[in-house]
């Protein structure tokens, strides 16, 4: 999952190149490369490490040219150093590498027996082998591509440039992401819209196996056998503020204060604030495509949506990482809401345990990017087994959202920190939408039990600005909380999930040893684990699960662990039993989750700012993760 950025256009390349590689970091950065046409001849400087170390070997270069290719690196084949690096350049030609090229093995050997020598561990220089030798016997840098693209397998979108094609750029992509946008003097095409959005709105998203062959400003498109194909443009809204840091020290820090409006941004569309009812919008089932989604009319698609529901049978969640923990939170509150079965599955596990998916099933995959390899494969999966598809993302036209059936929006805004927040929360705020839908649809839900979850929803935002009060209290116990041993999450029912989140974060972040465990699988293992040096993190709002949670604290008291309590408004047994008690709003339980979370998120984020690590960018994470 790198980031890879071309350009052509009158502006120094290199200019244009790390700025957009920059809102690309969250990609990778393990190294990072660009090559320049300069005077004729490719000028390729590579740095091992984050995005800064190339800028400072770029600081002392001068470039005169129009043209060039860029990468930021998540290392796959071989070890994050220099000669790993892309651009990969052989001759006259110049490739970067998004993927995986899973026949490498194979057609590396091909290519050694042939004479070719390697520079590097990785699986991408082979490109840059293959586009040369097509050019050397006397192919122009497009048909070299055409050439050599049945014999790639795996995952991968490619930018390839060549010296003796000094206004071209050829792209094509099978899997990861790949994006082009044009203005009257310049081409910008990149793995990612925020790299494009400075030049222009208007851009077109490649599909698997299309080529984009850039000549000069003029951009046309193929399919793998060269035949032109004609793409429409899509206008993209974008706020480049958004992308700002805005005076706090992380953009995590800054994401986390964005949760309680990021809940209102998911919910908005979907609840009626006067009826308190809920309508969800533009879902789109039944409409071929995207575009002409904008078009529908919100109620008749609502009427359609609910037609949808309720032929569903069994609801499928499908994510990685916090989407995943964001799919259980939706699996407690749909089961509870509309009495429909819910699976619960880790994407890569989904795609390879041969599920029975039944044509009547909902397969709900959830990722923030939208692209995320193992959902997306997921997601094909469910649709080639006739499921209806739900995708329910924060960015926009990302391959989930193009091709997915049904389609909800997260309306986090951009999500930079590589460790996720508030997608999760906005998340968690569809997920109470979803289950309210699907409750009306199977009739299972009266309206006053609608009215009074709507009202706990709306009424979200407000109680989670009181609790990012917290802040201040992590930012102190920061100091002590860091000398654990290790940190042990427990909660029952829908607070296992954000148990396991709240567990996960200090992992990303602080990279101590964290678990999150269902509190009653507590005696099956992790009571052995827990002594004075350990902490646990006790989730206990209250609802139906409440007594037996604190029978699950006494057990981890009588063993000496250190306690933290989290639970609803001013109460003396948990402040009795724990440590340190952290009270919440006292709301409905299907909001609690939305609550919990922001005291783990902090405590994680103090904890790791305490220790010096590295916040934003966590060592060896990507934020998209767009190989297997
Ligand atoms: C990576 C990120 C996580 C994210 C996960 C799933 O591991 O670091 O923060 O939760 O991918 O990403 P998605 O875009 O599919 O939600």
């Amino acid at each position: 999952m790198c980031g890879i950025v071309g350009y052509y256009g009158p502006e120094n390349p290199v200019d244009v190149i790390i700025k957009g590689l920059k809102t690309l970091e969250y990609r990778g950065y393990d190294s990072a490369g660009v090559a320049i046409l300069n005077n004729g001849v490719f000028k390729r400087v590579r740095a091992e490490g984050k995005l800064s170390h190339l800028e400072k070997k770029l600081s002392t270069e001068t470039f005169n040219g129009h043209l060039g290719v860029g990468h930021t690196r998540w290392a796959t084949h071989g070890p994050p150093v220099e000669k790993n690096a892309h651009p990969h350049v052989v001759g006259g030609a110049s490739i970067v590498h998004n993927g995986i090229i899973e026949n490498y093995a194979e057609l590396k050997d091909q290519l050694i027996k042939a004479g070719s020598i390697f520079h590097s561990d990785t699986d991408s220089e082979l490109i840059a082998h293959l586009v040369s030798h097509e050019i050397e016997i006397g192919k122009d840098l497009f048909h070299a591509v055409i050439e050599i693209l049945p014999k790639l397998e795996g995952a991968y979108s490619v930018l390839a440039v060549h010296e003796k094609y000094p206004e071209e750029i050829v792209a094509f992509k099978s899997g990861p992401p790949l994006v082009v946008g044009k203005n009257e003097k310049e081409v910008v095409v990149a793995s990612d819209l925020q790299a494009i959005m400075p030049y222009t709105k208007n851009v077109v998203f490649l599909q698997d196996n299309e080529i984009l062959h850039v000549t000069g400003t003029k951009i046309e498109f193929f399919d793998d056998r060269g035949q032109k194909i004609n793409k429409k443009e899509t206008k993209v809204d974008w706020n480049p503020e958004l992308i700002e840091k805005q005076g706090y020290d992380h953009y995590m820090l800054k994401e986390i204060y964005e949760q309680p409006r990021a809940v209102a941004m998911a919910m908005g569309p979907h609840v009626d604030l006067a009826s308190k009812e809920v309508r969800l919008c533009k879902v789109g089932f039944g409409v071929g495509q995207l575009e002409d989604l904008e078009q529908l009319e919100a109620r008749a698609d609502w009427e359609n949506t609910l037609k949808t529901f309720e032929g569903v049978e069994r609801v499928f969640m499908v994510a990685c990482g916090t989407s995943f923990y964001a799919g259980m939170v939706g699996e407690y509150l749909i089961e509870r809401l509309s009495k429909i079965p819910v699976e619960c599955d880790i994407a890569s596990e989904f795609r390879y345990r041969h599920p029975v998916i039944p044509k009547n099933s909902l397969v709900v995959v959830v990722s923030q990017s939208g692209e995320t390899a193992d959902t997306l494969a997921a997601l094909r999966l469910a649709r080639e087994a006739g499921a209806k598809v739900l995708s329910i993302c924060n960015v926009k036209n990302s391959s989930m959202d193009r091709e997915a059936d049904g389609h909800l929006y997260m309306n986090a805004g951009v999500e930079i920190g590589v460790a996720s927040t508030k997608a999760l929360s906005s998340t968690i705020a569809l997920m109470n939408c979803l289950a309210v839908a699907l409750g009306k649809a199977k009739k299972q839900l009266n309206e006053g039990d609608e009215h009074k979850f709507v009202e706990a929803l709306l009424a979200a935002p407000s109680h989670m600005e009181s609790v990012l009060a917290y802040d201040k209290f992590f930012a102190e116990a920061a100091d002590t909380l860091k000398d654990f041993r290790g940190f042990l999450y427990m909660g029952r029912g829908i607070h296992y999930p954000i148990a396991l989140e709240g567990a996960l974060k200090m992992k990303e972040l602080a990279y101590m040893h964290a678990e999150g465990y269902a509190a009653g699988e507590m005696k099956h293992g992790p009571l052995a684990l827990i002594d004075q040096s350990m902490a646990i993190i006790m989730l206990a709002p209250s609802d139906e699960l409440y007594d037996k949670t604190v029978s699950n604290l006494e057990e981890a008291k009588a063993r000496g662990g250190k306690i933290i309590s989290i639970g609803s408004g001013k109460n003396e047994k948990l402040e009795v039993l724990s440590d340190h008690y952290l009270a919440l709003p006292e709301v409905e339980w299907t909001i609690n989750p939305l609550l919990e979370l922001i005291p783990l998120q902090l405590m994680s984020y103090h904890v790791a700012d305490r220790l010096g690590k590295d916040i934003d960018q966590p060592r060896n994470l990507a934020k998209s993760v767009t190989v297997e």
